[in-house]
């Protein structure tokens, strides 16, 4: 399949925020990636449900909803609701993994499990069949324009390995520290997905920025 990308509003600017979400409708980015974070499970808040709500009233494109939070069942009925096309949560926070799996499913969203850069893939093995995507951390959660961190590359390549015996067509996502001078090495590894914060709104052209990382070439 043709990689896809998903521009992260994190790093987009928040007192204008209906603006750049008709930047990402425009381009050719494909989803609109939503980063939650609780201040528990990562050391920063970033925004919650009323901006999640806000956010889609002008999207044209899917939310793609990670949810750095502790227990987040709770949340789950709450971000479909305010309009989470895919939701994806962290392995490390989750007690009854494959419950909370079916619980995303049973919402009608599409459903991620994602891995902090300590966390080995070989977790996943009893679960992945029931996924639709992997998220795989390329940086320590919590913050945009961080290091990318090299041994990514590694978990990419385990994560399609297992994908390749046991769920053909996983979405295979990486978020941290994506830009156009590690893309084209990153969908080579297996990322099917592209997450990317900074690389997009600290560019000059934004546009542009997405349009790179898009090329079948990247
Ligand atoms: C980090 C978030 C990322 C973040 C990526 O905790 O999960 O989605 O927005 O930002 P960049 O691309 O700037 O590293
Ligand atoms: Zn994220």
């Amino acid at each position: 399949m043709n990689h896809l990308v998903a521009p992260s509003i994190l790093a987009a600017d928040f007192a204008n925020l209906q603006r750049d979400i008709e930047m990402i409708n425009k381009s050719s980015g494909d989803w609109i990636h939503v980063d939650i974070m609780d201040g528990m499970f990562v050391p920063n808040i970033s925004f919650g449900l009323p901006v999640v709500k806000a956010v889609k009233r002008h999207a044209q494109k899917p939310l793609d909803v990670h949810l750095m939070i502790v227990d987040p069942d709770r949340y789950l009925q709450d971000f479909k609701n305010a309009g989470a096309d895919g939701i994806t949560v962290h392995y490390e926070v989750c007690d009854n993994l494959h419950r909370t799996v079916q619980y995303i499913k049973e919402l009608g969203c599409r459903a991620g499990v994602a891995l902090n850069p300590h966390t080995p893939v070989a977790l996943l093995g009893d679960i992945i069949a029931d996924l639709d995507m992997v998220l795989i951390m390329s940086v320590n959660p919590g913050f945009g324009g961080q290091k990318f961190i090299e041994h990514s590359y590694k978990k990419l390549r385990e994560v399609k390995a297992l994908s390749d015996k046991l769920k053909p067509g996983l979405l295979i996502e990486v978020d941290g520290g994506v830009d156009e001078s590690n893309a084209a090495k990153l969908v080579g590894a297996g990322g099917n997905v592209l997450v990317a914060g900074n690389s997009v709104f600290s560019a000059a052209d934004p546009l542009a920025a997405i349009a790179y990382l898009k090329k079948p070439s990247a």
